[in-house]
């Protein structure tokens, strides 16, 4: 087994056999998931403290659902809710977390860098990063290529397009390292208004989705992030959908094996109308399923090396 660290913070820094690892581990761990009782004591005498700054749905509830499928108990902390409003320091915040005998942190915070900060200052702690800024997703990029090679039974040379606001996308910016080092040959598609400078260099750029879709097996379309964005990048929802949505007229020209992807929450009627979310090609929630397993998968490599760590 090739893992070594007690964080995850991203993809960019991991190599493939560390990414096929997690992989692998977490298709051990689905079976857990089929069973009717859907729990082992692999993390048993563990704390997790999901630390969210941001609001989430799937990436905060299946953290927890994994880490009680582990057996470790759970701590939510909200971050309007926590004492980071009255001055505290994100810092001081984790401390307090590790004087409680927490053992894993799973933070996602507006502040790209925030979780390699706790990383760094806390050796005795595993810290996984939940999303930060427009930084990393890793967890979501891992469970994307985990719901990939499960339909194409790999992910070398599969044809993957991500679609949309690449720009404030820390979802994109994990899939292309992480797909890119699997061996996946990774393009782009959106309005140049929201391609991040140096883009050229990660992936093959399109800007006419048409053109763009052509001999691809995989379409991951990402939601336009109106709270991360100035104004005017592009004319209006309407016209962002018409020239980079799956549109029903799109959708009845896809191949029969194209898979549609998108890491939520979906617009509906702006990346994907309603027809395409709920069609045959789409394995939107099939991604969500398979974020329970990849999160046991992280927390349990994390947990072998803290255990390592303390014993020394
Ligand atoms: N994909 C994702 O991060 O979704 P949430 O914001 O609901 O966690």
């Amino acid at each position: 087994m090739s893992w070594t660290r007690k964080d995850l913070i991203g993809l960019k820094d991991l190599k493939r056999e560390e990414i096929e690892t997690i992989l692998n581990t977490a298709d051990s761990f689905k079976e857990i998931l089929t069973r009717e009782v859907k729990k082992v004591p692999t993390l048993k005498g563990w704390t997790v403290a999901n630390l969210f700054f941001e609001p989430s749905t799937r990436t905060r509830i299946s953290f927890e659902l994994a880490a009680k499928r582990l057996s470790a108990d759970t701590i939510n902390v909200s971050g309007s809710f926590s004492s980071v409003v009255k001055g505290e320091t994100l810092l001081d915040t984790a401390k307090n977390l590790r004087a409680l005998v927490c053992d894993i942190i799973v933070l996602r915070h507006s502040m790209a860098g925030a979780p390699e900060l706790l990383a760094g200052a806390l050796p005795d702690m595993g810290i996984v990063n939940a999303g930060d800024g427009m930084h990393e997703h890793p967890t979501q990029a891992l469970l994307d290529m985990l719901s990939i090679r499960d339909r194409l039974g790999g992910l070398d040379g599969v044809k993957v397009l991500i679609v949309g606001d690449i720009l404030h996308s820390r979802v994109a910016r994990s899939d292309i390292w992480g797909l890119s080092k699997m061996g996946a040959d990774v393009s782009v598609c959106g309005p140049l208004s929201l391609m991040p400078r140096g883009i050229e260099e990660m992936a093959s750029v399109y800007t006419d989705l048409d053109e763009a879709i052509g001999g691809k097996d995989v379409l991951i379309f990402l939601r336009i992030q109106k709270e991360r964005q100035e104004s005017g990048l592009f004319p209006s929802l309407r016209e962002y959908h018409r020239l980079y949505g799956m549109t029903d007229d799109r959708l009845k020209r896809l191949r029969r094996r194209v898979l549609l992807m998108h890491p939520g929450p979906v617009n509906r009627g702006i990346e994907l109308t309603p027809r395409a979310t709920e069609s045959d090609h789409s394995i939107i929630l099939n991604q969500v399923t398979n974020g329970v397993a990849i999160r046991m998968a992280v927390l349990y490599l994390i947990s072998t090396v803290l255990s390592g760590l303390r014993r020394t």
